[in-house]
Formats: structure tokens, C-alpha cells, sequence
């Protein structure tokens, strides 16, 4: 039964029983009872009270409920359904409860990202401090007087170059991170060789390579072209990272594998061995955060942002494709990811 009936019918009752005593109170002073005006009375009021404090109950209610609904639909205008609008407060207490919890959720999330941006603002600007000093540095030098040595004006020049673009690589790692991280970045899927996109990064850090003597190998066990499907392009990055920590933390006269196997009817996995330095246990499982770094002054030197292997595991999330490593300290690190097979592929 609704609950505005029960109102309604205990007042009705109250009202006619008050009313009726009244009546035959009266009656009684008068001397004479009439039985069928006390039961008229009674039967009457009964059913008066009853309808007039239903309807205006009814009408009070759906007022103030739709006032609420309102209210709350201007907040949130796809939580509430105009004909849901009902008298029953039972699902109006229910239906506020639930946005009650679903807005309590939603500061508790924002919570979360604010503490996350006050910590990535933090991180970027002592990111880009080391570089921005260095350069400044150079620069002041130079204009103090160095620059009348033109052997010193070629070398400060060339670092405060360095310097900026180490800037600018790590400004577009940011950028990058960034765009992963808020989920604005869209994969545009293609099918593509492989293979390809690996000789590719190959012949890129060749080079780099060949700084440390280190050899870069293809483990090609198949010479045909191996389908995948994916966004080339963020994919191809994630090789390079891969790649380019290979040999940043490889060791002098070392090696970086590559290597593609077949996994599973669908997928493949990319491996990518080094003979380096190694990750110990401790660190392992937190290099894929942000800004992570084993030995920050190591690296330093070695310029990377930190943001690396970060951007890595997002694009494979974005992905949904699997991501391991496996290191052992001063003898090397494995990192492979599993990657789609195209499905037109034929093999
Ligand atoms: N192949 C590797 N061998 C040893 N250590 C590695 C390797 N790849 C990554 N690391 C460690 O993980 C950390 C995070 O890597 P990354 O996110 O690429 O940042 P960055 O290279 O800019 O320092 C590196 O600072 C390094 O200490
Ligand atoms: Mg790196």
C-alpha cells in the first residue's frame, strides 16, 4: 500500500471519530440521539477527509518530488527520466541515494586525478630544469666572454644545442604521456609487415649503436613477412624505446636481440634482449611508472625523461596486448610484448 494512503486513511479516521464524538456530544446535551446522523456523520467525514488529504498529499508530493528532480536534473541530466516521476518516496529516496554514491564516486575520482596532476607538474618541472639550467649556463658563459674564443663559442654552442634538444624530446614524451594518459589518443589500426617496421628501427639507431660496439641482431627465423595489426606508428615506438634502452643500458661490446615467435594461432610476441646492466629485483616492477628511474644519476647522463617505458605499457594497454620483463642485474633484460596477427594474414 502506498504510503500516502495509510496517511490519508489513519487522518480520515482521526477526523471522522473526532468529528462523530463531537456530534453525538452534542446530540447528547440536546437529549436526543439520532443513530443515523451519528453513522452518516461518521461515514461521511471519513470519506471526505480521506479523498481531499489524499489528493492534496498527493498533489504536495509530486510538486516538491518533481522540484527535486528538477533540481538534480539540472546537475545531471542523463541520471533522471522525466515520466519516471513518481509520488512514491520510497523510489525518490532510492533514486537519490544512487546519485548520492555515483557523485561521491566521481570526487573521489577527481581527487585522485588532482593529486596525480599536482605530482605530474611537479615531476615535469624538475624534468626540465636540468636541461634548461645547462643551457642557460652555456649561454651566459658565452655572452660573459667566451664567445671571443671561438674555440670555446663552437663548443658551448653545440652543448646548449644538446641541451635543447634534449628539451624538446623530453616535451614530446610529455606531450605524449599526456595524451595517453587522458585517453584522447585514438589507435588508427592498419595492417602491416613487421618485420618491415623493425629493419626499419634498425638502420634508425644503427649508429647509436655502433657508439658502445654494440651489435644489433634480428633473430629472423622466418624471411617472409609477418602481418600484424595495429598503429604502426605508436608500435613502432614502442620497438624504438625498446631499442634505444637496449642500448643506453647495454653494456660496451654488447648485443640487443630482436626476436618475433609465434605465440598462439593469434598472436606473436616481440622480444628485445640485452646482455646490459640488468634491473634488480627492487626496481623492477615500478620502471614502468613515470618518470621512474633505477639510478637517477646514471641516466641523467644518459638523457632519458623517465617517460619511456611508460609510454610503452600505454600503448600496448591501448592495445590490449600483453607486456613482460624479465632481468636479472649485470647480466641483462629481456622485455617482449605479444602483438595481433592481421586477420587476412596467411599462413
Ligand atoms: N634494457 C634495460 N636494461 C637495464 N635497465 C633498463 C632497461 N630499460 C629500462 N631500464 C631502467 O628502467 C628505467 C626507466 O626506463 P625509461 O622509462 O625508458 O626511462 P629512461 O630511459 O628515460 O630513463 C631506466 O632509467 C633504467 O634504469
Ligand atoms: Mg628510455
Amino acid at each position: 500500500m502506498k504510503k500516502s494512503y495509510k496517511f490519508a486513511l489513519i487522518t480520515a479516521i482521526l477526523c471522522s471519530f473526532t468529528q462523530t464524538l463531537l456530534v453525538f456530544i452534542i446530540m447528547l446535551i440536546y437529549g436526543e440521539i439520532y443513530a443515523h446522523v451519528i453513522l452518516g456523520t461518521a461515514f461521511t467525514s471519513f470519506l471526505l477527509v480521506f479523498s481531499i488529504v489524499q489528493y492534496r498529499l498527493e498533489h504536495l508530493i509530486y510538486r516538491r518530488i518533481s522540484k527535486i528532480y528538477d533540481d538534480l536534473t539540472l546537475l545531471e541530466s542523463t541520471s533522471f527520466v522525466k515520466n519516471q516521476i513518481t509520488t512514491d518516496m520510497a523510489t525518490l529516496t532510492e533514486e537519490i541515494d544512487k546519485y548520492a554514491k555515483n557523485k561521491k564516486l566521481e570526487i573521489e575520482t577527481l581527487k585522485v586525478r588532482e593529486t596525480y596532476r599536482k605530482e605530474f607538474i611537479g615531476n615535469v618541472s624538475h624534468e626540465l630544469k636540468t636541461p634548461l639550467f645547462t643551457v642557460q649556463g652555456y649561454i651566459s658563459t658565452l655572452i660573459d666572454g667566451a664567445m671571443n674564443d671561438p674555440e670555446l663559442l663552437m663548443k658551448y654552442l653545440k652543448r646548449a644545442d644538446k641541451g635543447v634538444e634534449r628539451l624538446t624530446y623530453i616535451v614530446k614524451d610529455l606531450d605524449m604521456i599526456t595524451q595517453l594518459e587522458a585517453g584522447s589518443m585514438t589507435l588508427e589500426v592498419e595492417v602491416f609487415n613487421i618485420i618491415e617496421v623493425i629493419q626499419n628501427i634498425f638502420e634508425l639507431y644503427e649508429m647509436k649503436a655502433k657508439r658502445k660496439n654494440i651489435s644489433l641482431i634480428f633473430e629472423k627465423s622466418h624471411k617472409l613477412p609477418v602481418f600484424v595489426q595495429g598503429d604502426k606508428d605508436r608500435l613502432q615506438q614502442v620497438i624504438s624505446n625498446l631499442i634505444i634502452n637496449s642500448i643506453k643500458y647495454g653494456s660496451l661490446n654488447g648485443t640487443t636481440e630482436v626476436g618475433v615467435e609465434n605465440l598462439t594461432n593469434n598472436k606473436i610476441l616481440i622480444r628485445i634482449t640485452d646482455n646490459g646492466e640488468g634491473i634488480d629485483k627492487i626496481h623492477l616492477s615500478r620502471i614502468f611508472e613515470r618518470f621512474y628511474r633505477v639510478d637517477k644519476s646514471g641516466s641523467r647522463k644518459e638523457g632519458g625523461s623517465g617517460l619511456g617505458l611508460a609510454i610503452v605499457k600505454h600503448i600496448l594497454e591501448a592495445h590490449n596486448e600483453k607486456l613482460y620483463v624479465e632481468s636479472v642485474l649485470n647480466i641483462g633484460s629481456v622485455f617482449s610484448f605479444t602483438l595481433s596477427k592481421a586477420l587476412t594474414d596467411t599462413q
